[in-house]
């Protein structure tokens, strides 16, 4: 092929006002402070949405962005977003929650936990499996995981993953709960059926008002408080709170705090917190 007609695409640079208004949108609609000077991160993130419409500009992306085109308005958040997540992340917490918590359970109800700003499941499936090998196999217990990210929800509800990123499933759980591939899927885990079963995903913009999704036993928060700011982080933790039980448990990332915030939870051991 001549290289002369071979197209070519010139990656953009994001100017400062282009930077700012998308800036704006993605604290607007998802709550996500950028900070200032994050061009290379927004230019990398949107560059192929650029392509695949085959525009020349970050305004012309805008103008397309917040004319409300749905497809590209999802597209945006998700790409805008970090989903960076593992199986058995910060473990930890999975064993207080088999020490602290589930000792404790009331036998005559489902044990409910959400799994809030799940990504792509791997928190909810991990959580999963400590919860079945605890309750046993007639336990009664629920998981649910919401994230903004549409694609993260569809890959968490699929329970299909790469075999990376896996060495923290504990070598008896991989066993018991994780299917290898084979052929096609060589390489890749499905997460048992009867955890899938016990486990549900919905899409869910934690700034927004919250769908009725019933009251829960434990809501784990993890790393993603991190990209919020304090105003955020409140309303975000205040209408979590109203979804937890009275004693309830909200686990938080290892790497955030909710230090000097005026709300109605107390800390009862590092990143733990009870409803008042
Ligand atoms: C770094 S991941 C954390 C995943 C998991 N909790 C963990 O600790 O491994 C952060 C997730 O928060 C989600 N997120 C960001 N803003 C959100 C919002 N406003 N509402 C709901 N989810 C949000 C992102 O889409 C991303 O999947």
């Amino acid at each position: 092929m001549n290289k002369l007609n071979t197209p070519r695409f010139e990656q953009p640079e994001v100017s400062a006002n282009a930077y700012q208004t998308i800036r704006e949108f993605i604290y607007n609609e998802a709550g996500i402070d950028l900070g200032s000077g994050k061009q290379t991160l927004v230019s990398s993130r949107l560059n192929k949405r650029l392509r695949h419409h085959q525009l020349n500009s970050f305004d012309q992306y805008i103008e397309l962005l917040l004319n409300k085109n749905s497809i590209e308005y999802q597209m945006a958040i998700d790409l805008l977003t970090t989903n960076e997540t593992y199986f058995f992340r910060e473990a930890e917490h999975l064993n207080l929650l088999k020490n602290l918590v589930l000792q404790h359970q009331p036998k005559d109800r489902n044990f409910r936990l959400w799994s809030a700003a799940s990504s792509s499941g791997e928190e909810a499936y991990s959580i999963a499996m400590v919860l079945d090998d605890f309750f046993g196999s007639r336990g009664q217990w629920e998981i649910f995981g919401s994230d903004i990210s549409s694609r993260m929800i569809k890959k968490a509800k699929s329970g299909l993953y790469q075999c990376h990123r896996i060495d923290a499933i504990p070598k008896d759980f991989l066993r018991k709960y994780c299917l290898k591939g084979t052929g096609e899927y060589d390489g890749y885990l499905l997460v048992d059926k009867k955890l899938r079963a016990k486990t549900r995903f919905a899409e869910i913009n934690l700034t927004k008002l919250l769908p009725e999704v019933g009251e829960f036993d434990v809501i784990f928060l993890r790393n993603v408080l991190i990209y919020f700011d304090n105003k955020t982080k409140k309303n975000i933790i205040r209408s979590l709170t109203s979804k937890l039980r009275s004693k309830g448990l909200l686990f938080i990332g290892h790497s955030e705090s909710l230090k000097g915030m005026d709300l109605p939870i107390k800390l009862i051991a590092p990143t733990v917190y009870q409803k008042k």
